[in-house]
């Protein structure tokens, strides 16, 4: 069948090709990306990472690595009760102990949460300070608590909020939701659930603290030095130029790590009052229940379709808990993914007696898919319809379910053409469950809208030194993703150089303004702002080049680490050559400019999973993930096949495995380690398949380039939820699957008539 899709799109023959096979056939692989710069060399390619060795190899220095002559080491008493008021805290014994150097109280008044901070102690080592922290008495007037979901919306629950334990968080109207139920004919309601899951990055929060004067350093695993340097100014009340915020590697952070955390202005006040550095270490307990996670989602979608399968009208209701902090919000997917003039969120805030939840890898937008794309599988099975055509047929080509402006790009439609052919859609039960034995394959796939469209003003400095090296300083930081590679690339790349030849200089607040790595804001951020900068010294160098060559600066190409005429590429220059005529160090600004106005841009990606589910055990085995994004260009494809690889992982580990449990009558997390918290390792992981729909968006910055930082989490956890359907005829509403609950809903179907 084709359809229109009214979109405004520069790359209409991709879509053109999309539409019109179907999704059925995949582009000729020989095509080259569209776009004005597709002569690329470097960039779209792969280039291995350029640190990838002293990662490897252990030479690359963490935080956690970073030891200082007289360096104290700190650690935090920590309550253990939900909830308490604090009366006393006593402290002259654990001061006078040997070698303690210093004892801060913390916290005063209401304790609501089992894990925050009570008292500090900076010691010469760890052991000393541990066994100072237990002769700091503390006495507590230990209240009731709630830390379960559903007591917490009781009649007599404790109250965690003044304002109370349910709190509107958002709502949003379209159109006429009950006059699109009334032209509907069929209407469909389920509920969706998913879990507490913990951030756990491999290396765990720590910050090391150091003051020189009134200037303050500080070494942090971080996903945003300036956020950081901004929140310390703020907490100690002290001007942001005189803080200044270092990382250098850190192992990943997942949203954790965006701001300022507690314990690291805790490490300032230790090292200012000691006048030492001073070093705090989250063990991984603390990195398990006292900095956040995913808050959960219980979400009741109702909606109504025309037999054709035509959204009239969606209801999105969600109740979201992120502890004693307000749950995320989770409707985005359900107002934007598909077409539907009528439709209606309520969002609502529940909360209990446990440490705020944290931004986790596109916070909402992940609980939000796993809730509107598993009902788009059980709403496409009621209506007999392949779930793929379904989401065909509510193709959006404007953004609000097709309400609003137009997207500037959107490869949705040849995302899923591409992994449709690749995991090879046709193979799939027709009918959910159709297949015979104890062991049962499905395949299911879900889509995924995410901004990632990066941020205007970052900056980039760009220096030549006369004897001929290259360096670019910019405040970003690598996160684990590969920054300093994909920087270096597209500095090589515009200046005819290697990229090894690029000194890159990131992971420092000294260094010019950049965004948080989070939100997949980094390479659109950082890449464009780079090849700005690069762009200005090559106009520059070919200036210089001319009058050397007696030529016009247009006739001047940057290639193989020389200038050379294009009409003539006998006649070139070696690019160090140019570089010593340089009367000094020379820099050059870049800036990422804004977008054109009147358009929206998103990220968009599918995900296809095919499984087996032992209908005995309960146990699901992920066979094989395809994952295909639109992200704009791909800058370094060897690095975004690892984010993609990445993201499906996380989100396989989040649909088969991760759950923080809490235990109700202590109020404290019970499986804060990994030994009780189950996260997927090799043995659990699939092949899996990244493919890039490679359509540059020219409007959205000057290199076409989106972000991929959260896209590949965002529709991993449904994809694998909707193969299980497919193989076992009845959906698993909740996540993460356990055997306990598979076994659960294979029950339920027993019992339908
Ligand atoms: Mo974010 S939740 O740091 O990508």
């Amino acid at each position: 069948m084709k359809k229109e899709h009214p979109i405004e799109d520069p790359h209409r023959e991709y879509m053109e090709w999309a539409q019109t096979s179907g999704g059925q056939t995949a582009p000729p692989p020989s095509k080259p990306a569209p776009g004005p710069a597709a002569e690329f060399k470097r960039i779209g390619r792969y280039t291995p990472r350029l640190d990838g060795k002293k990662i490897v190899t252990g030479a690359a220095q963490y935080t956690h690595d970073l030891r200082f002559e007289d360096m104290l080491h700190g650690k935090i008493l920590r309550c253990p009760h939900a909830s308490a008021d604090l009366a006393a805290i006593d402290i002259s014994e654990a001061s006078s102990y040997p070698g303690v150097k210093a004892v801060l109280k913390l916290k005063e008044g209401r304790v609501k949460w089992a894990g925050e901070q009570i008292a500090a102690v900076a010691a010469v080592d760890e052991r000393r300070a541990e066994e100072a922290l237990a002769l700091i008495k503390v006495e507590y007037k230990v209240l009731p608590h709630v830390v379960e979901e559903g007591k917490a919306q009781e009649k007599d629950a404790p109250l965690v909020q003044d304002q109370g334990n349910v709190q509107k968080s958002s709502e949003y109207n379209r159109g006429d939701i009950e006059k699109g139920f009334k032209e509907a004919d069929l209407v469909f309601e389920q509920t969706y659930k998913t879990s507490w899951e913990v951030h756990q990055p491999a290396e765990t929060h720590g910050s090391i603290a150091q003051w020189d004067g009134d200037f303050l350093t500080v070494w942090d695993s971080t996903q945003g030095v300036h956020s950081v340097r901004d929140g310390l100014a703020r907490a100690l009340g002290i001007p942001a130029g005189r803080v200044r915020v270092i990382k250098h590697y850190m192992g990943g952070g997942f949203g954790s790590k965006l701001g300022v955390n507690d314990f690291t202005v805790v490490a300032a006040r230790l090292a200012r009052e000691t006048g030492r550095p001073v070093k705090i270490i989250l063990t991984r307990r603390e990195n398990s229940y006292c900095v956040g996670y995913r808050p959960s989602a219980q979400m009741t979608i109702r909606a109504g379709v025309k037999k054709d399968g035509t959204l009239t009208a969606l209801h999105f209701k969600s109740n979201n808990c992120g502890g004693i902090g307000r749950g995320d919000r989770c409707a985005e997917p359900a107002t934007d993914l598909y077409k539907c003039p009528n439709v209606k969120v309520e969002e609502y805030s529940i909360f209990v007696n446990a440490c705020g939840s944290r931004a986790t890898r596109a916070p909402g937008h992940t609980q939000g898919t796993f809730g509107l794309e598993g009902f788009m599988e059980e709403l496409a099975a009621k209506l007999g319809l392949d779930p793929l055509e379904l989401r065909r047929r509510n193709y959006s080509g404007k953004e609000k379910g097709d309400t609003g402006n137009p997207y500037s790009t959107k490869g949705l439609e040849l995302c899923y053409g591409l992994g449709a052919e690749k995991i090879g859609w046709s193979r799939r039960n027709k009918k959910p469950g159709a297949g015979g034995g104890k062991i049962k394959t499905g395949l299911g796939m879900a889509g995924q809208i995410w901004p990632g469209a990066g941020v205007p003003r970052t900056l980039a400095d760009l220096k030549i030194y006369p004897d001929g090296s290259v360096e670019i300083e910019c405040g970003t930081q690598d996160i684990g993703t590969g920054t300093r590679t994909h920087i270096a690339l597209v500095a090589a790349e515009t200046l005819g150089l290697e990229p090894e030849d690029i000194a890159v200089k990131i992971g420092d607040s000294d260094y010019p303004w950049a965004p948080n790595s989070g939100g997949s804001l980094t390479t659109p951020s950082v890449a464009p702002a780079v090849r700005d900068a690069a762009l200005k010294a090559a106009e520059y160098l070919k200036g210089l080049a001319a009058k050397k060559l007696n030529a016009a600066p247009a006739d001047i190409v940057l290639e193989n680490r020389k200038l050379a005429l294009k009409s003539d590429p006998a006649k070139a220059i070696e690019f160090k050559e140019i570089a010593r005529g340089l009367p000094r160090p020379t820099p050059f600004h870049g800036e990422r400019s804004g977008m054109t106005a009147g358009f929206a841009y998103q990220t968009f990606g599918a995900h296809f999973a095919e499984v087996e589910v032992d209908t005995e055990t309960g146990k699901i085995k992920v066979k094989k993930v395809v994952a295909a994004h639109d992200i704009g260009r791909v800058i370094n494809r060897q690095t975004a096949e690892s984010q993609v690889i990445g993201g499906v992982t996380q989100g396989l580990s989040a649909a088969l495995f991760e759950e923080k449990i809490m235990d109700p009558e202590t109020g404290n997390m019970v499986n804060p380690n990994f030994h009780d918290y189950k996260i997927a390792t090799a043995l659990d992981i699939p092949e899996i398949v990244p493919l890039f729909a490679d359509i540059v968006d020219d409007r959205l910055n000057n290199l076409g380039t989106k972000g991929l930082g959260e896209p590949p989490r965002i529709p991993s956890s449904a994809a694998i939820a909707n193969a299980v359907y497919n193989a076992i005829g009845v959906h698993v509403r909740e996540i993460p699957m356990t055997p306990a609950r598979v076994l659960a809903a294979l029950k339920r179907k027993e019992a339908r008539p």
